[in-house]
């Protein structure tokens, strides 16, 4: 059952919209996500693009800006696009014919990163010899026929563009990359005539839009990608902003402009282009709504965080933009549109901004994923798999957490009779406990859209019932899937005279944290800063102890920079690279290396973030008895992790019970499960 959008926001949002020549169906668009499905190496599109952008094509979209393609090798991912061969063509040709068939339009987005591409072979280009954040590469400073090869890389690019069928060219002037670079006054230290002045520092800009736009000839639309605000001192912000394309405009006419923010540099900054959950929502629409107001002529692109079509039509109804786009609410649901006007398409899931299936992988340059959305870029393994018929079956999940509940939405809707048992009072497992914390409360959406999905199902539900191998083995189903989660040792009551407690013992009631406290991180994952954060919003203070060389390392940089900002703001002092001892309600904070102890007096509380066990003892119990089922064991269960993979293989899971093809289990990689089906054990006796 679709959301439902009032009559008005469904107007505004299906309204057509013409940007140059291109004709755009409706005002929603794919904002530009790198992807990392391109071919290692060559930088060419896969038939995973094809089908990760069909898709989002045919939810709704109704233009899709495609991830930067590269004009030049010093600006290559090794997954990334690039459009500076002719090998790209063919590639590219197919991805517009993908969209095109889909009703949707698609503008290709041109790009060089500058100093942070980091490519180990061709190096990186900079308007200055400065690495984007400390310990980052020294990029190359470039000279006078490096600034020529640009501009005629820009050109050869956009050609091949055109002649691959795309319906628009979105320059990328912003979000810190080589263009950006040399606009703003913090990274273009230069004195040659491309550096200086605004005038300076706008030159490389302007030579890349004329060329451009004379290469075009009004053939497809054309438009730039701008930071609106920088939110560093010293940077640009909308005022400068303002003026640089009002003296662009004076140059190069232009079709649109997609209004984002940001630099790409080690601060806060870089945080702010993709926000994650504790931003909230649109954080940052006055600033399309800025452009708007400054250049009403022009066609404005809206983007970040509007999360879902009804935000997006607020936009609109504003008149603060004239398209809102959607990255990673694309990312969560290709049908994102779709599912807001059709009553009949299933309920969306909606993008929580967690920051970790898609940008922790985009940080790795790894193909992306998606909490919410584990097709994401397997699309035809998990479409192949969906038409797989399966056997009827008698299935029993044990555990309603995540992955449970995930397997049994799934294996109901796939026609097996299933029931749901958990030894709580109610479902979530391990999301009620993240859901209490400050700041992550976006897992709540999570949560709430997981119940309201197995409420379509006709699962049979029990709760507060423990149930043991020997019960299984009686019911006797044809699958058992395992989905216990995982658990914490009970800490030992008190250490040397300071209580000692497990992130969910404070998090149900901090104040058995006590007036001080220290949290010691063993995991580098988002619990222990979120514990801490949690525990300074309530007036306690923090230390945040880890042995780990950073805080927070496995948080991706696109989040842990506004982290940072956030545990500094709450008072909470860091220690990296430290442990603690205890001595008679004194804690010392001794550093790895280094003598400077630090002893805190007064600390009421240790509340220790380590790893979880799995809680996976009915898997010996059930392989001991009769029961001669097949037996799958998913999530924490397995081994803790995140809901990511909790979510992944629960809906795996219930795509292969009573699957006779096993090729659909290899192209989900499915764990094979502990026993054999009845089917095969009947064929093998
Ligand atoms: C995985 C990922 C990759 C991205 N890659 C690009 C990119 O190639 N070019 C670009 O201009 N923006 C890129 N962005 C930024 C998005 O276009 C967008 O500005 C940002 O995600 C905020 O919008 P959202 O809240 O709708 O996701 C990327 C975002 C994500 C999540
Ligand atoms: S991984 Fe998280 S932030 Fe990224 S698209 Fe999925 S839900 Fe959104």
């Amino acid at each position: 059952m679709a959301v439902t959008l009032t009559e008005d926001a469904r107007d505004l949002l299906t309204f057509p919209v013409q940007i140059g020549p291109a004709k755009i169906r409706n005002r929603v668009f794919v904002a530009p996500h790198t992807t990392n499905f391109g071919q290692a190496g060559a930088n060419l599109v896969t038939d995973r693009h094809l089908d990760y952008h069909r898709a989002r094509a045919r939810g709704g979209a109704g233009l899709i800006i495609t991830e930067g393609i590269r004009v030049h090798p010093t600006s290559l991912r090794q997954l990334g696009l690039q459009a500076y061969s002719d090998d790209a063509v063919p590639g590219l040709t197919a991805l517009t014919e993908a969209v095109h068939a889909e009703g949707a339009a698609i503008f290709a987005q041109i790009l060089h990163t500058g100093r942070h591409s980091g490519d180990e072979h061709y190096g990186s280009w900079a308007p200055s010899p400065t690495p984007w954040a400390t310990g980052a590469p020294v990029p190359h400073a470039m000279n006078a026929f490096d600034l020529e090869t640009l501009v005629a890389s820009y050109a050869a690019t956009v050609e091949r563009v055109i002649q691959a069928g795309f319906d628009g060219m979105e320059v990328h002037l912003g979000h810190g990359h080589l263009l950006h670079q040399f606009l703003s006054p913090v990274t273009n230290a230069r004195g040659d005539g491309y550096g200086g002045d605004p005038a300076s520092r706008l030159r490389l800009a302007l030579e890349v839009l004329r060329t451009v736009h004379d290469v075009v000839a009004g053939r497809v639309a054309l438009g730039v990608r701008l930071s609106a605000d920088e939110f560093l001192p010293g940077g640009l912000g909308p005022e400068e902003m303002v003026d640089i394309i009002r003296r662009l405009l004076g140059e190069v006419p232009l079709d649109f402009l997609h209004v984002s923010h940001a630099a790409y540099i080690g601060t806060s900054s870089l945080s702010t282009q993709m926000a994650d959950m504790s931003y909230g929502r649109a954080p940052f629409r006055h600033l399309p709504a800025r452009f708007k107001q400054e250049f009403p002529e022009l066609t404005v692109l809206a983007v970040c965080r509007l999360d879902t079509p009804e935000t997006g039509a607020e936009l609109l109804a504003a008149g603060e933009a004239d398209l809102v786009g959607f990255a990673r609410a694309h990312i969560a649901e290709p049908r994102l549109l779709r599912a807001y006007l059709d009553q009949d398409e299933p309920a969306p899931r909606t993008c929580i901004a967690c920051n970790q299936g898609c940008n922790a992988n985009l940080e790795a340059i790894t193909p992306i994923t998606c909490t919410v959305n584990p097709a994401v870029g397997r699309e035809r393994q998990w479409d192949a798999a969906a038409a797989a018929p399966a056997r009827p079956q008698d299935t029993v999940v044990v555990g309603g957490g995540p992955a449970g509940i995930e397997a049994a939405t799934w294996l109901s809707r796939r026609g097996h009779r299933v029931r749901l048992v958990d030894a709580a009072p109610e479902l979530g497992g391990q999301l009620r406990e993240v859901v209490r914390v400050d700041g992550r409360d976006g897992f709540r959406i999570l949560l709430d859209e997981l119940l309201a999905e197995l409420a379509t199902t006709d699962v049979t539900v029990v709760l507060g019932r423990q149930v043991t191998a020997t019960d299984l083995a009686a019911w006797d189903p044809d699958a058992v899937v395992l989905a216990t989660g995982a658990h914490h040792d009970a800490p030992m009551p008190a250490y040397a005279g300071v209580r000692v407690l497990n992130p969910e013992d404070v998090l149900r009631d901090p104040t058995l944290a006590g007036s001080r406290a220290v949290v010691v991180d063993e995991l580098g994952v988002w619990e222990a800063s979120g514990v801490a954060l949690h525990l300074a919003a309530r007036g306690v203070d923090v230390d945040y102890v880890t042995p780990l060389a950073g805080f927070a390392p496995r948080v991706t940089v696109y989040s842990r920079l506004a982290l940072g900002d956030q545990l500094a703001a709450a008072g909470v002092a860091v220690h990296p690279m430290s442990s603690i001892g205890v001595d008679d309600g004194l804690v010392t904070i001794i550093p790895t290396i280094g003598t400077d102890r630090i002893i805190r007096d007064g600390v009421k509380s240790i509340v220790q973030v380590r790893p979880r066990h799995a809680r996976s003892a009915l898997v010996e119990g059930l392989l001991a008895s009769t029961w001669q089922g097949e037996l799958h064991l998913v999530g924490d269960a397995f081994a803790p992790r995140t809901s990511q993979e909790a979510i992944y293989e629960g809906r795996a899971v219930a795509h292969i019970i009573g699957v006779d093809d096993p090729t659909i289990a290899a192209g989900l990689k499915v764990r094979a499960p502990y026993r054999y089906p009845r089917l095969a054990l009947a064929v093998t006796r």
